[in-house]
C-alpha cells in the first residue's frame, strides 16, 4: 500500500498573491492530514517565492504525520534543517528562474558534496531522500551517496504529449525502481504526477510513497469553489 505525501506549497503560492496571511498552507497540511495524507511536504526555496521560514517552524510544531522538506543543498538551508529537524530531507536542484523544479539532481558529477550534505543532516537524524531522474547512473551515484530514499523524477513522463511518449517515459521510471530497489533503497516519486496520470503507477509497488502538490491544490480550488461561493452568498443574501 502506498502512501500519500501533501506537498503544500501552492497554498503558500496562493497567498503570497496577495502578500497577506490566507490561505495558511499550515491549516492545509493539518486539513490534508486529518484527509488521511501519510506526511507533509514543504520547499523551502532559496528566494522564499512560497513557503516563508515561519510556515516551516510551525509546520514543524504542526505535523503529526511525517515532514519533509525539501531544499537545495546549500549551506543555509543545511543550517536551517539541522535546526528545524524535519523527520526527511529531499535534496533537490534549484534555479532562482524556474517556475518548478525542472530536472533531477546531477549526484553523479558530484558525488563527494552530496555524500558530505547527507552525513550532515544523518548525525542530526534526518532522513535523506535525493531527488533524480529515472537514470540509472544517478540511482547507483544516489546510493554511492548514502541516500536512504531515492525520490524518481516523474515530471518527464507527466510531460508526455502522447501515449507512446508516456509509455517510453513510464518504462524508464520501471527500471529506475527497479535498479533502485535492488540497491535497497527507498523509492518516492513525484513531480507533476495527477488524478489520471498516476493510475499508470498501480503496477508499481515497490514506490513506497507519492508526493503531490499541485494537481490536489489545483483540485481543491475547483471542488471547494461551490461550497465557498454558497458561503458568501449565505452571508450577503439578507444584507
Ligand atoms: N517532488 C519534488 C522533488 C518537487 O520539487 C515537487 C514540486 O515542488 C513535487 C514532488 C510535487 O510536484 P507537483 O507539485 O507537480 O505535484
Amino acid at each position: 500500500m502506498a502512501r500519500l505525501a501533501v506537498n503544500v506549497d501552492h497554498v503558500a503560492t496562493v497567498r503570497e498573491a496577495r502578500g497577506i496571511d490566507e490561505p495558511d498552507p499550515v491549516l492545509a497540511a493539518g486539513i490534508a492530514e486529518l484527509a488521511g495524507a501519510d506526511g507533509i511536504i514543504c520547499h523551502l526555496r532559496e528566494d522564499r517565492r512560497h513557503i516563508k521560514d515561519r510556515d516551516l517552524r510551525l509546520l514543524r510544531q504542526v505535523v503529526k504525520t511525517k515532514l519533509n522538506l525539501e531544499m537545495a543543498a546549500v549551506e543555509e538551508m543545511i543550517r536551517i534543517a539541522r535546526e528545524i529537524l524535519p523527520d526527511v530531507v529531499t535534496l533537490v536542484p534549484e534555479r532562482r528562474e524556474e517556475l518548478t523544479t525542472e530536472g533531477g539532481l546531477d549526484v553523479k558529477s558530484d558525488t563527494d558534496h552530496y555524500r558530505r550534505v547527507v552525513g550532515r543532516l544523518r548525525e542530526k537524524g534526518i532522513k535523506i531522500s535525493l531527488f533524480i531522474d529515472p537514470d540509472p547512473a544517478q540511482i547507483e551515484a544516489a546510493h554511492g551517496a548514502g541516500a536512504d530514499i531515492v525520490e524518481i523524477h516523474t515530471g518527464h513522463y507527466s510531460e508526455a504529449r502522447n501515449e507512446i511518449e508516456a509509455r517510453e517515459r513510464f518504462e524508464r521510471i520501471v527500471k529506475a525502481v527497479d535498479a533502485s530497489s535492488d540497491l535497497n533503497l527507498a523509492i518516492s516519486a513525484g513531480h507533476g504526477l495527477n488524478y489520471s496520470n498516476i493510475k499508470r503507477f498501480e503496477s508499481l509497488p515497490k514506490i513506497e510513497e507519492y508526493s503531490i502538490g499541485h494537481s490536489i491544490v489545483a483540485r481543491a480550488v475547483l471542488v471547494g469553489l461551490e461550497r465557498a461561493v454558497r458561503d458568501m452568498v449565505d452571508l450577503v443574501k439578507d444584507f
